[in-house]
């Protein structure tokens, strides 16, 4: 059993493969446990501090139910109750929370702040969105395409969108576990080249291969994943109708799933828009894996908990 126990999650990157497969492994069995009513109280006495300077459905109500049902507590504070750098330093958030909990999460705008409360904080700090990554989802989705497929090596999964913090994320888990990731973006969107390089390197181990496109139909084109986000993210609402005239022929709708094999499913983190990013059609058809997706966010950020709270 690979050792997490203290470990900081604020990049797919600060995993290797085999923690990967094994928060996966430990997923399923969580969820397994879950479905036949075995309890797995292993954090009793244990509390999680969550961060929030955005909102959320999924993220907050999965580490929150993942607490309860792991015997734990945790203690939710949003944007106005703590003022992250405003009302007091990160440095100083991260040294006073982590000398009473066990774990934190943190949803931030800038990945910095993040990366600064993992560095200060004297407990593990999991990433659960920043500008930059979003590990926490794609360790769910991880787990989806593991249940549907049975594994990764040789699947094709196409990102058509923004080259945001999804899709890095996503990169740098799909070059770990061996997945062909093609990444469709118009010009100007494309994933950050720091991470593209390294999901270069990490690549030569698993013979995985990342590939940036501008054409969405070239990248869907016998995809075994089809994969959208939103056009703009958080923070970037005032780029979302200039985005939405940009992105439009990136819409995920039947014509653009009907490239991929028929066995594909369709994978969103959600929120979505319909009628933007992808129509209802796909999202609600039956292809579509979404709601799996967001409740697997529950199972492995449990996982995530398990092994790393201290
Ligand atoms: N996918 C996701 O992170 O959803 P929330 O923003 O609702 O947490
Ligand atoms: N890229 C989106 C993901 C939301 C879960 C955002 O950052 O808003």
């Amino acid at each position: 059993m690979i050792d997490l126990k203290g470990k900081s999650i604020v990049s797919i990157d600060d995993l290797s493969t085999e923690e990967l497969v094994q928060l996966i492994d430990t997923s399923l069995r969580l969820k397994d446990e879950l479905y036949v009513g075995e309890s797995h109280e292993v954090l009793h006495g244990k509390t999680l501090g969550m961060i929030f300077e955005k909102p959320s459905l999924r993220t907050r109500v999965a580490f929150e139910t993942a607490m309860t049902q792991l015997g734990g507590h945790a203690i939710y504070l949003g944007p106005n109750d703590i003022k992250l750098g405003k009302r007091e330093t990160t440095e100083d958030i991260a040294k006073v929370l982590s000398s009473m909990v066990n774990v934190i999460m943190a949803r931030v705008f800038a990945h910095k702040t993040v990366e600064d409360l993992a560095k200060y904080s004297k407990v593990p700090v999991i990433n659960a969105l920043s500008d930059f990554e979003h590990p926490t989802q794609i360790i769910g989705d991880m787990l989806t395409i593991k249940e549907k497929f049975g594994g990764f090596k040789g699947l094709k999964l196409a990102f058509i969108g923004d080259g945001n913090n999804v899709a890095h994320s996503l990169m740098l888990a799909g070059a770990k576990l061996g997945i062909h990731v093609v990444i469709a973006s118009p010009k100007g969107y494309e994933p950050s080249t720091k991470v593209v390089e390294r999901c270069h390197e990490i690549s030569k181990a698993t013979s995985a291969t990342i590939e940036l496109v501008n054409d969405p139909e070239a990248a869907a084109s016998e995809a075994d994943v089809v994969y959208t986000d939103v056009w703009a993210s958080m923070g970037q609402e005032s780029e979302a109708e200039e985005r939405k005239r940009i992105f439009a022929s990136y819409q995920v709708n039947s014509n653009l799933m009907s490239l991929a094999k028929p066995t594909a499913i369709f994978l969103h983190c959600l929120p979505a828009h319909y009628g933007d990013e992808v129509t209802e059609e796909v999202g609600h058809g039956p292809q579509s894996a979404i709601f799996q997706e967001a409740e697997n966010r529950l199972h492995s950020i449990k996982a995530m908990l398990v092994h790393t709270a201290k």
